[in-house]
């Protein structure tokens, strides 16, 4: 029951912190989709990159990849390989951009069996004792996330990705230039902060074979 009060806290604080602001903004895919033959080189025409290092933005959710273009373009998530690319876009673009990646279907991706046991078990149970919430109650335990909160789906990205998002939200635990942009209540870092390389390595795994 405590995990759950502390679990819907969170949730809650996130839902205020969050993305009011985006509220009256509408996507146009059509819109989006003129504005992305750029990014394609890297993250896929249609937003199932093949190059493991850049994430699949395909079947993502509209107001998470909303939040990460703002968030990408103000400095608040430092991307250097992004560096220019939104460079004069207003948030009725990014909001197009967002609402395109969103509409594609992601493509499914495979878990090490040797991993899964492990990654299974940090997804479904998280870590009690070290702090770490069972990852499938905000991004879902099918790994789709929860789009209308911008938790993000987790499920087909590649695994060195997640894993290398993980790591970054566990040194922003402690060091601002690890990755830091996930609210005042630190939702990811506190998560993070408790993992293992090994736990990572695992959960990252495990969510890339989800669908
Ligand atoms: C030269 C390669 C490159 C190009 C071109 C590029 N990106 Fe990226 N993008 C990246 C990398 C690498 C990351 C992950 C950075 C990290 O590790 O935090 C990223 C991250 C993102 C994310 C965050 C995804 C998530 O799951 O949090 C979004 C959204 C995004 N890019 C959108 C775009 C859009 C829209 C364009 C075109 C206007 C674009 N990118 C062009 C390389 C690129
Ligand atoms: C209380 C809700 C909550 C829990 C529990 C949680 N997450 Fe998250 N996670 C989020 C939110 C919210 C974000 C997006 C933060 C932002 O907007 O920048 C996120 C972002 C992420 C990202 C970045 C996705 C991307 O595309 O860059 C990864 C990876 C991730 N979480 C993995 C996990 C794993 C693994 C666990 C379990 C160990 C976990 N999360 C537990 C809410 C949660």
């Amino acid at each position: 029951m405590k995990k759950v009060a502390i679990l819907f806290g969170l949730a809650l604080g996130w839902a205020q912190a969050g993305y009011t602001a985006d509220a009256s903004l509408v996507g146009d895919a059509a819109a989006g989709k003129a504005q992305t033959a750029v990014c394609g080189a890297c993250h896929g025409a249609d937003g199932n990159s093949a190059v493991p290092t850049f994430p699949k933005l395909a079947g993502q959710g509209e107001k998470y990849l909303l939040k990460q273009l703002k968030d990408i373009r103000d400095g608040a998530r430092p991307v250097p390989t992004m560096a220019g690319q939104l460079d004069g876009k207003s948030n009725q673009d990014l909001a197009d951009i967002a609402a395109y990646f969103a509409s594609q279907s992601r493509s499914g991706g495979q878990t090490d069996p040797a991993l899964l046991a492990l990654g299974e078990t940090v997804y479904r149970s998280g870590i009690p004792e070290r702090k770490v919430a069972a990852c499938s109650a905000c991004h879902s335990p099918t790994g789709s996330g929860n789009a209308p909160a911008g938790f993000p789906a987790l499920a087909g990205q590649h695994a060195e990705y997640v894993a290398a998002q993980l790591i970054a939200y566990r040194k922003g635990y402690e060091d601002e230039t690890g990755r830091t942009n996930d609210g005042d209540i630190r939702i990811m870092r506190t998560n993070a902060f408790g993992l293992s390389d090994k736990e990572i390595q695992a959960v990252a795994s495990y969510v890339a074979g989800l669908h």
